[in-house]
């Protein structure tokens, strides 16, 4: 690994940040911004992609074979590190949805509902070995696709990944445990709509407890990452999983809609944006369908006078540049209280200059491709309206790669709680700092949004984390730490965030009737 520390060495590692403009944004270099930045060096670590098989073209997976798609067109999916192209995905319609909805129907009537529970939950078992089989090529093709880091989706996709599926297998066979004194029955069809930031994680979230709990799914994968819900479907085939059990349809928002709006789905479980949950809500209103969203959110980190700094500081850093930003519970918005602000500045502009974004695959980047064009638009809009409110925003100088989508790792201070980058989700690496006095002030600020998904504290204090977590209105809260996962723990939010809760026990609940 070649390191050059010397200023001379760095100098001809640095090179002059590049307009953003060039790299499709809208930022101008702007006197507020401060540039800042002095990096090492790494030699290239490049994960192995070449053995891994992209199929030219993938197609429905519907009653357990793939199958081209009624309208007989396909849309492209891209590496957004590259801009090339990776595949062809089938773009269902609602005469596909029907097929899939169907084939769930009759594999839910006629094998899942009546399978005992210890026979689908041996089905999961493997399932989630096959995943760790091929978590490596997973990986790999998570990080091509949607442009994550490969050192995300290797040590924390891929694993979450199997785990979710060996948790819920574990409860297969003990529902009637898991809710005393009831009897669970299955719902039916499960109509499942997830988004991009997570896609091999969040198809696991819905459908392992589904599957437990004797649901049939239909799952749709966003239009961006659609590759390895395809190959998981070829892991459920190879699992020999009855045909039917999951059917995957590709496609964009009106495949989605179709799904939803089929008068034979009995739950829908959706992640994205709080604009279309709400358009979700809308569409079942008045219908049988049960229904959970996890939208959105505007985490607050806080970190008070007393916390270990650096440790705060590390925290904060994984909590809003982990995955590009591209979290729903990323802690967007920092409350720092006042005595420490200029040491956390400080620090915190010290550890983002020494970030590494470029190449996903390479093992040594931090911070992967933003996943599409229409997201880094978004982000450079909303960095934008936040240098025309007065934020300042600091942001090292950086060389990032030609092409791409790429946004570097940035903060605003002088944020106020009217700008816009305090209130609303930007969904990428661009971190909001305001300071508090008391800790009075630091709960109204942090609760002082629409959301309430997640937050976390920073404090030496146990006394002091059991307080303010008790009044802050969010879903999940980290204390010294942040953005952990565990299959067992129940994730979900309030308000604008949505409602219900994925994880754990309570994950299942969604899926059940209890008699
Ligand atoms: P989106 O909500 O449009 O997409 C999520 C999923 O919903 C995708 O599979 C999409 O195809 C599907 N979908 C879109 N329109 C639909 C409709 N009318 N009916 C049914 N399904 C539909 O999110 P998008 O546009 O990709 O991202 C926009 C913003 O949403 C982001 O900038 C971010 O702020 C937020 N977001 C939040 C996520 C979270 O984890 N809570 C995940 C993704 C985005
Ligand atoms: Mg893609």
């Amino acid at each position: 690994m070649a390191r050059k520390k010397s200023p001379v060495a760095a100098a001809v590692v640095l090179r002059e940040a590049k307009p953003l403009a060039a790299n499709g944004g809208v930022l101008a270099p702007n006197e507020r911004r401060l540039n800042f930045g002095e990096r090492w060096a790494y030699a290239p670590a490049p994960e192995q992609s070449d053995y891994i098989e992209i199929k030219p073209r993938y197609q429905l997976f519907i009653d357990g074979k793939f199958r081209a798609p009624h309208s007989g067109r396909h849309f492209d999916s891209i590496n957004p590190a590259t801009e090339g192209k990776l595949a062809e995905i089938a773009e269902a319609d609602a005469h596909d949805v029907d097929l899939a909805v169907q084939a769930a129907r009759r594999a839910h009537r006629n094998v899942w509902s009546k399978m005992a529970g210890r026979e689908r939950g041996k089905f999961l078992y493997r399932i989630a070995r096959l995943v760790q089989e091929k978590a490596r090529e997973l990986a790999v093709l998570e990080s091509m696709d949607g442009g994550k880091t490969i050192k995300e989706s290797r040590d924390i996709d891929l694993p979450l990944v199997a785990a979710h599926f060996f948790y819920y297998a574990g409860w297969a066979d003990k529902l009637a445990y898991a809710f005393p004194g009831r009897t669970p029955h299955s719902l039916g069809v499960a109509a499942q709509i997830i988004p991009w930031n997570f896609p091999l994680l969040m198809a696991a979230w819905k459908l392992a407890p589904a599957l437990a709990a004797g649901n049939t799914c239909v799952l749709k994968p966003a239009e961006t990452t659609s590759i390895t819900a395809l190959h998981l479907a070829e892991i459920f085939q190879q699992a020999e999983l009855p045909d039917g059990v999951v059917n995957i349809i590709t496609g964009a928002g009106p495949t989605g809609k179709a799904l939803v709006e089929h008068d034979d789905v009995n739950k829908i479980a959706f992640t994205g944006s709080t604009s279309v949950g709400k358009m979700l809500t809308r569409a079942v209103a008045g219908t049988k369908k049960s229904l959970t969203l996890e939208l959105g959110g505007k985490a607050a980190n806080i970190i008070f006078e007393d916390a270990a700094l650096d440790q705060a500081v590390e925290g904060i850093v994984s909590g809003i540049y982990f995955n590009q930003g591209h979290v729903c519970c990323a802690g967007s918005r920092l409350l720092v209280q006042e005595g420490v602000f200029s040491a956390v500045i400080r620090k915190l502009r010290d550890r983002i200059s020494s970030l590494r974004v470029g190449n996903p695959l390479d093992k040594n980047t931090d911070i992967g491709a933003i996943n599409s064009r229409v997201q880094l638009d978004k982000i450079c809009e909303l960095v934008e309206s936040g240098l025309q409110q007065g934020a300042e925003l600091v942001q090292p100088r950086l060389r990032l790669p030609e092409k791409g989508y790429w946004y570097p790792p940035s903060f605003f201070t002088g944020v106020t709680a009217s700008h816009r980058i305090a209130q609303e989700e930007i969904f990428g690496p661009v971190l909001s700092v305001m300071t508090f006095r008391t800790p009075e002030e630091a709960i109204e600020r942090a609760n002082n949004t629409p959301y309430g998904l997640s937050a976390g504290v920073w404090t030496d204090k146990g006394s002091k984390i059991f307080k303010i977590v008790s009044r802050l209105r969010a879903g999940v809260v980290w204390a010294n730490t942040y953005n952990k996962f565990d299959p067992t723990s129940p994730f979900g939010g309030y308000r604008e965030s949505g409602f219900g809760r994925e994880g754990g026990l309570h994950g299942l609940r969604p899926y059940l009737a209890l008699d």
